[in-house]
């Protein structure tokens, strides 16, 4: 029965990028807050802390955003992935190609393509955004704990019917997003999750990625 509950809400979680503007009413994101900060961490050192935005404050994120795109370089606090092979290349292109597919960017459009990865600096329309950092003296180990944060907040979410996307683009604007919220630089910036209603008609939200069996990654010792 408990692992059905879970299982059916895994089911319905996927990365949302078309929200309506709704708010999400206060006590309905401490609820999200206080589910995910159950998880396990390292010494129970529950090392995330979270930036969250709302309303007008949500708007100026976009708008901010945007501009700091178009007049400056990325540069993550922790580094970006060297490169994708093999099957995590493969992945990777699948899960894009679903998602040009469904918002018909065809293959070699690359203003289309362009203008989708924009979206990720407009929050795909959120109307709250959530950033999320680690203590640098933490490091990779603090970052794995903000990542089972990161998951437990998008299924609590989910449990209240309320979509979600973690955003390692907007991480991507570092510095900025140090000096725009404030942010120590004692921390380091992992993602940022936008959440909302989802827009459950538009394109962007009409697939669904997929995943490998366990054959595909266990290694039985037995
Ligand atoms: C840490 C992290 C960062 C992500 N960053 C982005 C992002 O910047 N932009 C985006 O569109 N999706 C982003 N995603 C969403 C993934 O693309 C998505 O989780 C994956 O394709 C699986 O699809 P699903 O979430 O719908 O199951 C991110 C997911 C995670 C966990």
């Amino acid at each position: 029965m408990t692992l059905s509950a879970l299982n059916n809400l895994l089911d319905q979680r996927h990365s949302c990028r078309a929200f309506l503007s709704d708010p999400v009413p206060k006590d309905q994101i401490n609820q999200i807050l206080t589910s995910a900060a159950r998880v396990p961490s390292w010494c129970n050192a529950q090392p995330w802390n979270v930036t969250i935005t709302s309303g007008p404050e949500t708007d100026k994120l976009r708008k901010a955003l945007q501009d700091e795109v178009i007049a400056d370089t990325p540069s993550p606090d922790l580094p970006f992935p060297a490169s994708y092979s093999g099957i995590y290349q493969e992945r990777r292109r699948e899960c894009g190609w679903a998602l040009y597919e469904a918002v018909g960017v065809e293959r070699g459009d690359r203003a289309g393509s362009t203008r989708q990865m924009m979206e990720n600096f407009a929050l795909f329309g959120a109307p709250h955004c959530a950033i999320i950092s680690s203590p640098t003296e933490l490091g990779a180990y603090g970052a794995m704990d903000c990542g089972g944060f990161v998951t437990a907040f998008t299924l609590a979410a989910q449990a209240l019917g309320i979509a979600t996307i973690p955003q390692a683009a907007v991480a991507s604007y570092g510095p900025f997003l140090h000096r725009y919220f404030n942010i120590p630089d004692d921390r380091l910036i992992l993602c940022a999750i936008s959440f909302g209603f989802a827009d459950k008609d538009h394109p962007a939200n009409g697939f669904r990625t997929s995943r490998a069996a366990p054959d595909a990654f266990v290694e039985w010792v037995d």
